[in-house]
C-alpha cells in the first residue's frame, strides 16, 4: 500500500475518476460500474475498481482542495501506475452565461494558491488539460447530445473569501467558474507525463446566488460521469 491508499499494486485501473467527495466515489462505483470492489477506506477516502463496458476503471475520492488532491493524485500515479486522471466535481459559476447544472470542462486552471509560485521560484506556471482526454470528452458529449462549456477556471484555496466581490476580477478575464482542485491535478499530471482532465457541473452561481437542489445535482452528475466514462 502507499501512505494514504490501501490497495496492492494492480488493484487500481489505469484510468481513475476523481470526485472530491468519497461518498460520490461509492455512488459512482455502485451506479455505473460492474463488479465494483472497494480497495481503499483509509481516512474514509473510498476507492473502487470495477468495469464499464468491459473496461477496467477506478473511482477514488480526493477530498477538498489542492493539497488533498495532490496526495491522492501523486500516489495513484507514482505507486499504482495510473495514466489517466479525470476529476468529476462541482463548481461555482463566475459568468451569467454559465448557469447552474451546466457542465464545464477545464481547459486550463488559474489559481490563488501559492504552491506553484513556490515550485517555480516566483514565476507563473499555466497548468492545462490533456488534449487527448479533452478531445475524447468533447466527442462523447457530442455523441450523447450533452452541451458543454470549456475554458479557463479558477482553483481557489478558499471557499469563503473575505471579499465576495473579488471573483469579478477573474470573471473579467474570462474565467468561467471556481472550484478548489484542478490546478494541482493538472500540475502533478504534467510533472509525471500522464493525462488529466477536469469535468465540472455548476452547483451554484456567484452571479445570481442560485444553488442546485440535491436532485438536480444527481441528474447533472450522471451526464458528467457519462462524459468521463466515454473517454475510456
Ligand atoms: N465548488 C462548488 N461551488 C464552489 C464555490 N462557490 N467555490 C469554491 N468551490 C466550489
Amino acid at each position: 500500500m502507499s501512505v494514504h491508499i490501501a490497495a496492492v499494486k494492480g488493484e487500481v485501473a489505469e484510468t481513475v475518476l476523481l470526485p472530491g467527495d468519497p461518498m460520490r466515489a461509492k455512488w459512482i462505483a455502485e451506479t455505473f460500474l460492474e463488479n465494483p470492489v472497494c480497495y481503499n477506506d483509509v481516512r474514509g477516502m473510498l476507492g473502487y475498481t470495477g468495469e464499464y463496458k468491459g473496461k477496467r476503471v477506478s473511482v477514488q475520492g480526493t477530498g477538498m482542495g489542492i493539497p488533498s488532491t495532490l496526495i491522492y493524485a501523486h500516489e495513484l500515479i507514482t505507486e499504482y501506475g495510473v495514466k489517466n486522471l479525470i476529476r468529476v466535481g462541482s463548481a461555482g459559476s463566475y459568468q451569467k452565461e454559465v448557469g447552474i447544472r451546466d457542465i464545464v470542462i477545464a481547459m486550463a486552471a488559474s489559481t490563488n494558491s501559492g504552491l506553484n509560485t513556490i515550485r517555480f521560484n516566483g514565476a507563473d506556471y499555466a497548468p492545462t488539460a490533456s488534449f487527448e482526454l479533452f478531445q475524447k470528452a468533447l466527442n462523447t458529449a457530442n455523441e450523447k447530445g450533452i452541451a458543454i462549456k470549456a475554458g479557463n477556471i479558477l482553483s481557489s484555496d478558499e471557499f469563503y473569501a473575505d471579499e465576495f466581490e473579488s471573483y469579478k476580477k477573474w470573471a473579467d478575464y474570462g474565467v468561467l467558474c471556481v472550484e478548489m482542485e484542478t490546478n494541482g491535478l493538472y500540475t502533478v499530471a504534467a510533472k509525471h507525463k500522464v493525462n488529466a482532465l477536469s469535468i465540472l457541473t455548476i452547483s451554484d452561481s456567484l452571479v445570481t446566488g442560485e444553488r442546485t437542489t440535491a436532485d438536480e445535482r444527481e441528474q447533472t452528475f450522471k451526464e458528467m460521469i457519462e462524459i468521463a466514462l466515454g473517454t475510456l
